[in-house]
């Protein structure tokens, strides 16, 4: 599982953590050290800090730290050994293939594989005897044969066991069968089917693979639908329905709904950029996707409560994404989908007049603010006043907010200049707040995070800092390893995580292997690895006169003996005789 040693070194030696960090910040030279404001969190002045001679990182202000991997793994967001292909890509660099265990990857690839077969299987069955009822309700809810083929859709049999033994004969095994969600163990340890007696909607990544299904009952029962849980190839969070479709025809806007159906029947209608969440509400990740493909999401939710109050929160989150956001309103608390087929013949021709007539997000905001409130009352027009203007506080361009500025001016009849004036005031006061937010809830992240990494820190205080500075004066000068480990062997540590780094180091030493933090990482969590960034921050080598070395092992020394002193004191006489006792029977 663990890249050679011999690698790691060639990486060290021709990557330049300068060089890669570089290419996400700003870096300015300050002696030794490289700094620049921090990638990973919100500051005005500058506490990120990168040090070329130990090829380590470290942010004082959140705590972020590490080697090149590291720092590769948490901004772009890659595990270990991604990051290393990342990285060796760069600067030109083959990673030895068999050295690493991909059996993760295998998995994830069998996955895809048994879903591409399930969702032949579960089309099949739909064109099958069994399937009849499925297919009629299909017809029934307007889809045309062309639709079901294009979408692939498909009938889960009434029977649970059908897939699994189907994926069975196919040389699937239970364990890549429930892995894939397509499956459950029952209590017996025997797989049975998942899905039964549903309509299948399967569930395409933008490469074509069948990553999921969704399952809907015909009728009435519950739960109405039945979507595949997470898996290792399948993350529904960051994934849309027909975006393998809607993609080639997208890039100037996108039509976003709730549901397959609706979807589906946008697609029939000729709607073919649309694209719908999987089941749960929008996320962060689903607006970075749809920010990549398109300039404009047009959000068309159920105009029933619940789908109003999803349209809120989808503008907030859609808000600083790049994307222009339109708001489509359905009449009667209808979908898209009951929408188009409500209105017969005419279904499309209204839904393209709905397109035309939808409004902006703050238009949207505006309207329905308006109707909330009495404005035929002073205390009503300052009521929509404080709350318009929260509102286009929140809009990032200048002149967009002076327009609305002026719209509101006319309308309330006030000057448009105390308007722009409350809206810069309060647009100041959120980013303060944000930032200041921002900072503290990542120093308490980090905080928790060392507890974490370090219980007994927090106990040992005084023996952890002395702890901390010895591993790094060690890293800084193995050479005099022998002096230190006499003095003192890692028995005398009294926190557990320092006491594992310190060995590793010394038998690295020994072995005659190299313990930059690069070498030493490739095990440890990033929190760990931070962890070890921040005192190897703390204490740069010119702090390490060998004088403080005997300072700190004296600490610990001292620190040590008081432990030992406090444990005799908490010890009764009666253990002590017994202690005494054993002894002298052993001396016997
Ligand atoms: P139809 O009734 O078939 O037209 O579906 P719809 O898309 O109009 O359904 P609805 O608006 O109720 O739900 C929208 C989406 O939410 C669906 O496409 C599903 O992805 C999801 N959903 C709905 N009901 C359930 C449920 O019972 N369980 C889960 N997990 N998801 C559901
Ligand atoms: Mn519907």
């Amino acid at each position: 599982m663990l890249l050679p040693d011999s690698f790691l070194q060639e990486l060290k030696l021709r990557c330049n953590i300068e060089d890669i960090v570089s290419n996400y910040v700003n870096l300015k030279r300050q002696g030794k050290t490289l700094v620049a404001t921090c990638p990973f969190h919100n500051e005005k002045t500058p506490s990120f800090y990168v040090y070329p001679e130990s090829g380590s990182f470290y942010c004082f202000g959140c705590g972020a730290g590490g080697d090149v991997i590291t720092f590769i793994r948490m901004i772009e967001n890659l595990d270990y050994i991604e990051s290393v292909k990342f990285i060796s890509q760069k600067i030109g660099l083959s990673l030895p293939e068999s050295n690493y265990d991909d059996s993760f990857n295998k998995l994830r690839l069998r996955i895809y594989e048994a879903n591409r077969d399930t969702a032949k299987f579960y089309h099949n069955m739909l064109f099958s005897a069994d399937g009849k009822d499925a297919l009629d309700y299909l017809y029934k809810r307007g889809l045309t044969y062309s639709t079901i083929k294009h979408f692939g859709l498909g009938f889960s049999p009434n029977n649970r066991f059908a897939l699994v033994n189907y994926l069975r004969k196919k040389g699937y095994t239970d364990f890549e069968i429930v892995q894939a969600n397509l499956a459950f163990k029952g209590k017996s340890g025997v797989p049975f089917d998942r899905f039964f007696n549903r309509v299948m909607f399967p569930i395409i990544d933008l490469r074509g693979n069948v990553i999921a299904f969704g399952g809907r009952i015909m009728g009435d029962g519950k739960p109405k639908y039945l979507n595949t849980s997470d898996t290792p190839s399948f993350k529904k969070n960051s994934n849309l329905f027909a975006l393998n479709f809607a993609k080639n025809n997208c890039s100037k806007r996108l039509i976003l709904s709730e549901g397959y159906m609706d979807v589906i029947s946008l697609h029939q209608a000729g709607f073919e950029n649309s694209v719908a969440t999987l089941g749960t509400s929008l996320t962060q990740e689903q607006v970075k996707l749809i920010s990549r493909y398109s300039n404009e999401v047009v959000i068309a939710y159920d105009s029933d409560e619940a789908g109003q109050k999803a349209t809120k929160r989808a503008i907030e989150l859609f808000r600083g994404s790049g994307v222009s956001i339109k708001v489509l309103t359905i009449p009667k608390g209808k979908d898209p989908d009951e929408f188009i087929r409500s209105n017969g013949k005419d279904g499309i021709l209204r839904f393209k007049n709905l397109l035309e007539q939808c409004c902006n997000d703050i238009e949207y905001s505006l309207n329905k603010l308006k109707s909330q409130i009495n404005l035929d009352v002073p205390e009503g027009k300052v009521k929509y006043l404080t709350q318009a203007c929260i509102l286009l506080s929140s809009i990032d361009n200048r002149f967009e907010r002076e327009i609305y500025a002026h719209k509101l001016s006319e309308e309330i009849e006030v000057q448009k200049s105390s308007i722009m004036l409350q809206i810069e005031k309060l647009i100041k006061q959120r980013e303060k707040k944000s930032e200041k937010k921002q900072l503290k809830d990542l120093q308490s992240k980090i905080f928790e995070d060392g507890k974490k990494v370090n219980p007994e820190r927090n106990k040992n205080l005084r023996a952890a800092h002395a702890e901390e500075a010895l591993i790094a004066f060690l890293m800084n000068n193995p050479d005099i390893y022998v002096y230190i480990e006499n003095r003192l062997p890692s028995s005398k540590f009294l926190t557990q995580f320092n006491k594992m780094i310190y060995e590793k180091i010394l038998k690295r030493i020994k072995d005659n292997k190299p313990i930059s933090l690069t070498d030493l990482s490739q095990d440890l969590s990033i929190d760990e690895i931070s962890y070890i960034a921040k005192f190897l921050a703390k204490y740069i080598p010119s702090d390490n006169l060998k004088e403080s070395v005997d300072e700190y092992i004296d600490i610990m020394l001292y620190e040590n003996n008081k432990i030992t002193e406090s444990e005799a004191a908490n010890t009764s006489i009666d253990e002590i005789r017994k202690y005494i006792d054993k002894l002298k029977e052993l001396k016997k």
